[in-house]
């Protein structure tokens, strides 16, 4: 099997992107259909509602269209802008929570001389197609840094970690995945146990940025919250938090 020359960070939830596009299509065909009955004929009358089919049959195949550039080009350019914002030594401890194919990661892992990047996830492939262990490894080897990543298995609720191991933790629109709000405010609470004093953290999510904020303010963080960025249609927002030196 030849090795891709180019990363591949997986289409985000391919099964809403596929429902988008076939609703869409069928919509778009029934206006089609519509458009052609004769005017006069039985089914006349059909014809005025062409547009009702058209326009939400549109609208759905551009939304799939957006999600698909967003997986494929605008979280990547996404990715560097977070990224930008930390000022790197080299030496930095970096996790990834809910790494998929590994966005953030290999970002990180790219900016990193002698540190390492650790991702953990429970590879869920209807939150991202194709997603496994291999395929992020693969990726680690065509971003040429696969000698300084670490992949684990593992939930964001029990982070497999000591107290203040890592510099910095990244999380891509994996928390929202936990659909209860206790689970999420305990994977928030997790990624605030592990992070070091002085450390940073950038948390982004097509929702409940809000709830991620107030559970880092509760543990002791300074927090802010940056977007909105609509890549997914939906906006996405930032939360960055540091934790204070001697915390
Ligand atoms: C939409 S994908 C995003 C992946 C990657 N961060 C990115 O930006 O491309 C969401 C990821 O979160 C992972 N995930 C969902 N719930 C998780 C949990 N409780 N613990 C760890 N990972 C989880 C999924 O397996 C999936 O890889």
């Amino acid at each position: 099997m030849s090795t891709p020359s180019r990363p591949n960070y997986g289409l985000d939830a391919p099964g809403v992107v596929r429902n988008l596009t076939v609703i869409g299509a069928v919509l778009v065909l029934l206006g089609m259909l519509s458009g052609t009955v004769a005017a006069d004929g039985p089914l006349g009358w059909l014809r005025h509602l062409q547009i009702s089919f058209w326009a939400p049959g549109l609208a759905l195949l551009l939304t799939a269209v957006v999600m698909i550039w967003g997986s494929r080009v605008g979280k990547v350019r996404f990715r560097e802008r977070i990224l930008d914002g930390i000022a790197w030594r080299g030496d930095e401890q970096v996790l990834d929570v809910g790494c998929g194919h590994g966005l953030m990661l290999l970002g990180a892992a790219k900016r990193l001389k002698t540190g390492n990047a650790i991702g953990i996830d429970l590879w869920q492939k209807e939150d991202q197609a194709g997603n496994s262990p291999e395929a992020t490894m693969a990726n680690a080897r065509v971003e040429g840094v696969a000698d300084r990543v670490e992949l684990k298995d593992g939930d964001a609720r029990k982070l497999p970690f000591a107290d203040r191991s890592f510099d910095v933790i990244l999380s891509s629109w994996a928390l929202h995945n936990i659909y209860e709000r206790e689970g999420r405010a305990i994977a928030v609470r997790e990624i605030a146990r592990v992070l070091k004093p002085g450390g940073r953290a950038a948390l982004a999510d097509i929702r409940h940025a809000d709830e991620y904020a107030e559970v880092l303010r509760a543990a002791g963080l300074e927090v802010r919250r940056a977007g909105p960025s609509f890549l997914f249609v939906i906006p996405t927002y930032t939360v960055w938090a540091s934790k204070p030196a001697g915390a």
